[in-house]
């Protein structure tokens, strides 16, 4: 077997040699290696274009991962306003929390771990500065928790002038909630779509009043069947459910766009990006260990893919804004041909209408 010494004369490690080294392919390998892989590390080195070429790409690349919208350069304030942010304990949704904190608003952080949430509103509130911060426990994958968590606001809240819609889980396993509802079309759209139902005479009194739903441009890969609801007909390879309920999230926020016309109520949905957050926590470690390895150098920070959601909920440049799909960058894009089908958007608002009125 040779070794790295016998590879290089002059010692030192080259990338042929580990190869060889490892692999199966002995001097024949080593052959094959030297004619499809003719140079060093050093080699690359020493040529200062290599260099300057790779550092231009690295910066090309950051760069991108950046919104055109500075939320930092945003003066709008919100004293006196309130904010409900769901699934606001950890990643996109906190620094969607923390954001409206700093800018003065009362922010209610609707999460389901008592534990996790508490420690978000201490971190919030610290970093914010802002002590009117509060935690009240919503799980969107029960019917009964979001009816309890919204009876809670109508009870404490005068006021509700943004409602962030953030919530939701990816590779969710195949489950029936109590409710008789698939768990990720309860938890991504169906608990949402209730809340939001029900905090509308509020917003609607507290208007000008914005809603926002964090949909995803996975929303493209989705399809709409209403037998999905119950768990029925669903394909659970490659995050094909999640797709779906993205979906369903786009089509009912524009049907709820039309119906509020005229309210001062506005309601869009977004995608935030690709985001290094838990998004990947309910898939196997090779998914989440490539997600996060190519998150490393392609992905946002939560903080970052926090500012499309921002955008949608306070820029004066969205004021007035209403039934649009945004991109991860804050720019107003197309969402697929599906989720700007109005009729289809007007059966699907119709039937989760219905469904939730009858559980
Ligand atoms: N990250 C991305 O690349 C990406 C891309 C497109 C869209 N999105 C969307 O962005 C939103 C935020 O996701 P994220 O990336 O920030 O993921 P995350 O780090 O996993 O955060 C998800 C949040 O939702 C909460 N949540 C999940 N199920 C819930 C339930 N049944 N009831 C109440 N809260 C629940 C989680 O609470 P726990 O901590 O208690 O579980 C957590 O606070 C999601 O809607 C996601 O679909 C993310």
């Amino acid at each position: 077997m040779p070794t790295s010494q016998t590879l290089r004369p002059g010692g030192g490690w080259r990338p042929a040699a580990l190869l060889v080294k490892l692999g199966p392919f002995g001097e024949s390998g080593l052959r094959l290696v030297r004619r499809t892989m003719p140079w060093e590390w050093r080699d690359v080195a020493s040529q200062p274009l290599w260099m300057v070429a790779a550092l231009v790409l690295a910066l090309v690349v950051r760069a991108q991962r950046r919104g055109r919208w500075d939320p930092r350069a945003c003066r709008v304030g919100l004293r006196g306003r309130t904010a409900v942010v769901t699934g606001a304990n950890t990643g996109i949704g906190k620094f969607v929390a923390l954001d409206l904190a700093r800018r003065g608003a009362r922010v209610i952080l609707a999460c389901r771990s008592e534990a996790r949430g508490s420690a978000a509103v201490q971190d919030i509130r610290q970093r914010s500065g802002n002590d009117n911060v509060h935690l009240r426990i919503l799980d969107t994958s029960s019917l009964a928790s979001v009816r309890k968590f919204a009876a809670g606001i109508l009870k404490e809240e005068k006021q509700l002038h943004i409602l962030v819609n953030n919530a939701g889980a990816s590779g969710l396993a195949r489950s029936i909630t109590e409710d008789g509802l698939e768990l990720s079309f309860a938890t991504n759209h169906v608990g949402p779509f209730l809340l939001t139902n029900l905090l509308l005479d509020l917003l609607k009194r507290s208007a000008p009043a914005r809603i926002v739903n964090v949909s995803s441009a996975n929303h493209w890969y989705g399809e709409v069947n209403f037998s999905h609801f119950h768990g029925n007909n669903l394909n659970y390879r490659m995050g094909k459910v999640y797709s779906n309920t993205k979906l369903h999230n786009i089509l009912c926020t524009n049907e709820l766009a039309l119906r509020l016309k005229g309210t001062d109520v506005t309601a869009n949905s977004l995608h935030p990006g690709m985001v290094m957050t838990e998004v990947m926590r309910n898939y196997n470690w090779l998914l989440r260990f490539l997600f996060n390895l190519v998150g490393i150098f392609f992905f946002k920070s939560s903080e970052e893919g926090a500012v499309s959601t921002i955008y949608c909920a306070v820029a004066e440049e969205t004021e007035g804004i209403t039934g649009k799909y945004f991109d991860g960058d804050c720019s107003l894009v197309l969402p697929s041909p599906s989720a700007r089908d109005p009729a289809l958007a007007r059966k699907d608002f119709e039937f989760c209408d219905q469904l939730v009125s009858n559980l």
